[in-house]
């Protein structure tokens, strides 16, 4: 995609982190917006701000987690404006702890926004970009999907966040083949960031009354916590420098959008492991006192 200026970008999560700042970014190049984000409160401060600015804003209110909430999103979007150019299967949130003591609630939360918010997303949105491709062979069309390296990587305590983020890069691929399969101009690309400062260390706050987690947190919960939380305030880039980094591998054609090139070591020797059959690798190799800290904390909570 080359050109952004009065197009339209519809933006999952676009009340904080990453997603605000992909608002940002595509109001910079003069596109107009739909945004979406469970957040009312988030929402009305990123659309107030990006008005102010003079960007044109359509923000819906949406639980990416539900069909409903994403068809009307879609349908909304294409009233006000009449067409998707970009799209951003943004919205996403982490939680930590020992792989047997997440609870049916943590993994139906987690796995509900981080992935069936993605697949709802390209079911909903992809055909009608295809449809916009067939109708006008200058329409230029990209779908980008935030996974992360944890959809590359697996270290130890974030077990629902990482099999989210596997199967977002999994479906992503998917959509890359499926859409060469059918010829389109319409393109996809998955975002992998690393730690970047947002506030998804602190995403227990959207998660729904019914999903709520009733017991204290186990010693494993805690430090897993802590950990997010310091790794993620550690991250040198901002959402800001993704969001540019973002459009620059949209502008390119990238499918595959890296934030961190060095983390990418990682994932070569994961995948070295992998063919030649030797235990996984450790994802946390280059920073061991992550996994001495964890080790030294989750102790107490190995029966
Ligand atoms: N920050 C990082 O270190 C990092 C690294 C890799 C990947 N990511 C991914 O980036 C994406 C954005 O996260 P962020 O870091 O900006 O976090 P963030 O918490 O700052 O922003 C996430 C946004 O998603 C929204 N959201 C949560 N549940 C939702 C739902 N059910 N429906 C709609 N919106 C919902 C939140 O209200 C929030 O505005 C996520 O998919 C996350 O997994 C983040």
């Amino acid at each position: 995609m080359q050109n952004f200026a009065g197009r339209v970008a519809v933006i999952t999560g676009a009340g904080s982190g990453l997603g605000r700042e992909f608002a940002n970014e595509a109001a910079r190049l003069g596109m107009k917006l739909v945004l979406a984000d469970v957040d009312a409160h988030a929402l009305e401060q990123a659309t107030d701000a990006l008005q102010a600015g003079g960007a044109d804003v359509l923000a819906m209110v949406c639980d990416v987690r539900k069909a409903a909430h994403v068809e009307e999103l879609a349908d909304a979007a294409m009233i006000r404006f009449n067409g998707v150019h970009l799209l951003f299967n943004n919205a996403g949130v982490g939680t930590a702890g020992l792989v047997w003591e997440y609870t049916e609630a943590d993994w139906d939360w987690v796995l509900g926004v981080n992935l069936w918010g993605v697949i709802h997303g390209v079911r909903v949105f992809t055909p009608l970009m295809l449809d916009a491709a067939r109708r006008d062979p200058g329409y230029e069309g990209h779908i980008v999907n935030t996974a992360s390296m944890a959809g590359l990587l697996v270290p130890p305590v974030m077990g629902p966040y990482t099999v989210s983020k596997h199967a977002v890069v999994a479906l992503s691929e998917t959509l890359y083949h499926d859409l060469r399969l059918v010829g389109t101009t319409v393109q996809a690309s998955v975002l992998c960031p690393y730690f970047v400062p947002t506030e998804i260390a602190h995403s227990e706050r959207h998660r729904p009354g019914e999903l709520r987690r009733d017991a204290p947190p186990t010693p494993s919960q805690q430090a897993g916590q802590a950990l997010l939380e310091r790794a993620v305030a550690s991250g040198k880039l901002s959402a800001a420098d993704v969001a540019r980094l973002t459009f620059d591998g949209i502008r390119r054609g990238d499918f595959y959008i890296y934030t961190h090139l060095e983390a990418l070591q990682a994932v070569a020797q994961r995948m070295d492991a992998i063919v030649h059959s030797t235990p996984p690798a450790d994802s946390y190799a280059a920073t061991p006192q992550f996994t001495d800290a964890l080790r030294a904390a989750v102790q107490g909570s190995v029966k």
